[in-house]
């Protein structure tokens, strides 16, 4: 018989044995930080990691760049639904509205000096006025963003050209992120100001 006086001894020696092996276990996992810590489970820790580019015998195509399954889409992502609709793009309103802050500004500023200034000048003045570094050696030399023309588009209409392309300029869907495309619309905005 365990009287209860013995029952708590042996509870508290219980507790301490128990807290010595977790303290111990412990110390022992963090002892070498470049060492992985002691897995004690180890389903699926250690997976085969595929490399961008590499080639996968597991997948249809060999390849470990996996196409996203037909009919899905990134989180967030918008569909632009005015691809093959012109007037529907023209109506496509800005969600910045007139919006000139410093931040939208940056944002327009990076996009344009890295994706059109090449083209179209640092101040969008087109790139025979510019003497831009690409636009000069083109056929069919890039426009001023700055013209008559170009002040009476809609901001829907200049979005479309930078996500559908126009003639001989190509899409800049996949350069300049959804969400920063108003921004370079905006910025473009402000260099027509400023060339009055
Ligand atoms: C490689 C050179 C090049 C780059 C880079 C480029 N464009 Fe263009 N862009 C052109 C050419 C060339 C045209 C005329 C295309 C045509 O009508 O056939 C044009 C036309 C345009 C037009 C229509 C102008 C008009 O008068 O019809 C807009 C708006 C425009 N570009 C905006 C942009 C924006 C914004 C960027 C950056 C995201 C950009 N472009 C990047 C070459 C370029």
């Amino acid at each position: 018989m365990i009287n209860s006086t013995n029952r708590s001894l042996v509870n508290l020696l219980m507790t301490l044995v128990a807290g010595f092996v977790v303290i111990s276990f412990t110390t022992a996992c963090s002892k070498n930080q470049d060492q992985p810590n002691v897995e004690l489970i180890q389903d699926m820790m250690i997976s085969p990691a595929i490399k961008p580019q590499e080639g996968d015998v597991d997948s249809p195509n060999n390849s470990g760049m996996r196409v996203p399954p037909e009919g899905t889409q990134p989180v967030g992502f918008i569909p632009y639904k005015y691809a093959n609709d012109i007037a529907g793009a023209a109506q496509n309103q800005n969600p910045l509205g007139s919006d000139s802050s410093e931040a939208v500004m940056k944002v327009g500023l990076k996009y344009y000096s890295t994706q059109c200034a090449v083209c179209h000048g640092e101040k969008g003045e087109g790139s025979a006025a510019a003497n831009s570094a690409v636009g000069t050696k083109m056929a069919l030399q890039p426009p001023s963003l700055v013209s008559d023309k170009m002040r009476a588009w809609t901001d829907g209409q200049i979005y479309h050209v930078i996500t559908v392309g126009q003639g001989m300029m190509g899409p800049y869907a996949s350069h300049i992120p959804q969400k920063y495309r108003w921004q370079v619309v905006n910025y473009i905005r402000s260099l027509q100001k400023d060339n009055k």
